[in-house]
């Protein structure tokens, strides 16, 4: 009954990494984790095509479940199996894989795979400066002001993709992932909307639409509320504007293969 609920809330822990220099964006374990426990049983398969530092497949380690991970940055995939290893005996096994999100299918048989919980980049929202403008006064300058925590210069950087582009090429990754699903296996993205240049950018609608139209079908429009990690943030856009903190909540969209 509780996890009828569709606003959910976690909490980071000591494993997760928070250092922004060593992984910008990461998600606590806690959220792959309540997402394969709800979808999946021990010894299913579990894959995350844009796996960063890791965190699924500590997820899937955790609670006994193989998992295949991908991602672009050879770095970050040696963090994600460092994060895994030593490899133990009726916990599955996890393995990150360095390659692009569209080359999944290459490296899998079809009809295997019962959850694919991911965070994509949130399109190009990274690839550009700091500001900290949620932050107050002298705060503002912290650490991050003005650093550009993209992922990659790579032009098959989802992160490096204008929203339109990157929709596009999001279906095309989710083209190739449909036919390796299950019958009724689930999808899970992670997602937000953001300010691009004084716009609002709802990606999770072209995101929708992109998975969509290449034949997973929306189950449930989840909403990951982030109040618990936001800090620090002053009031901006007053007494002119109304602005929301992007920050305070984020989507889980949930799929799956009809
Ligand atoms: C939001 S991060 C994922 C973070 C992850 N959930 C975690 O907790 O560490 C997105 C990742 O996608 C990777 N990426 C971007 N484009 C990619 C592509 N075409 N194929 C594979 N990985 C890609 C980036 O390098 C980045 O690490």
């Amino acid at each position: 009954m509780q996890n009828q609920i569709a606003v959910w809330e976690f909490f980071y822990e000591k494993r997760d990494i928070r250092d922004k220099k060593i992984h910008p964006a990461v998600f606590p374990i806690a959220l792959p984790k309540k997402c394969i426990e709800l979808f999946t049983h021990r010894g299913e398969l579990i894959i995350d095509p844009f796996v960063g530092s890791g965190t699924t497949l500590l997820a899937a380690k955790d609670t006994g479940r193989n998992a295949l991970g991908f991602d672009l940055k050879d770095e970050y995939v040696r963090l994600s199996n460092e994060r895994v290893s030593p490899q133990e005996k009726n916990n599955g096994t996890q393995l990150a894989i360095c390659d692009d999100a569209l080359n999944v299918g290459e490296y899998l048989e079809d009809e295997i795979v019962s959850l694919c919980i991911t965070s994509p980049p949130y399109a190009n929202l990274l690839n550009r400066r700091r500001r900290n403008k949620s932050i107050r006064g002298d705060l503002r300058q912290d650490k991050h002001y003005l650093e550009v925590q993209q992922y990659s210069d790579d032009p098959r950087d989802l992160g490096t993709m204008d929203v339109k582009k990157y929709a596009e090429t999001l279906g095309t990754i989710f083209e190739g992932i449909l036919p390796l699903m299950r019958q009724r296996g689930h999808c899970v993205i992670n997602i937000t909307d953001y300010w691009w240049k004084g716009n609002r950018i709802p990606a999770h609608i072209y995101v929708i639409e992109a998975i969509q139209s290449v034949g997973f079908e929306l189950r449930n429009t989840i909403i990951w509320d982030r109040r618990n990690l936001v800090n620090k943030a002053g009031i901006y856009g007053w007494p002119s504007n109304y602005i929301t903190l992007s920050t305070t909540f984020e989507y889980l969209l949930h799929f799956w293969k009809p």
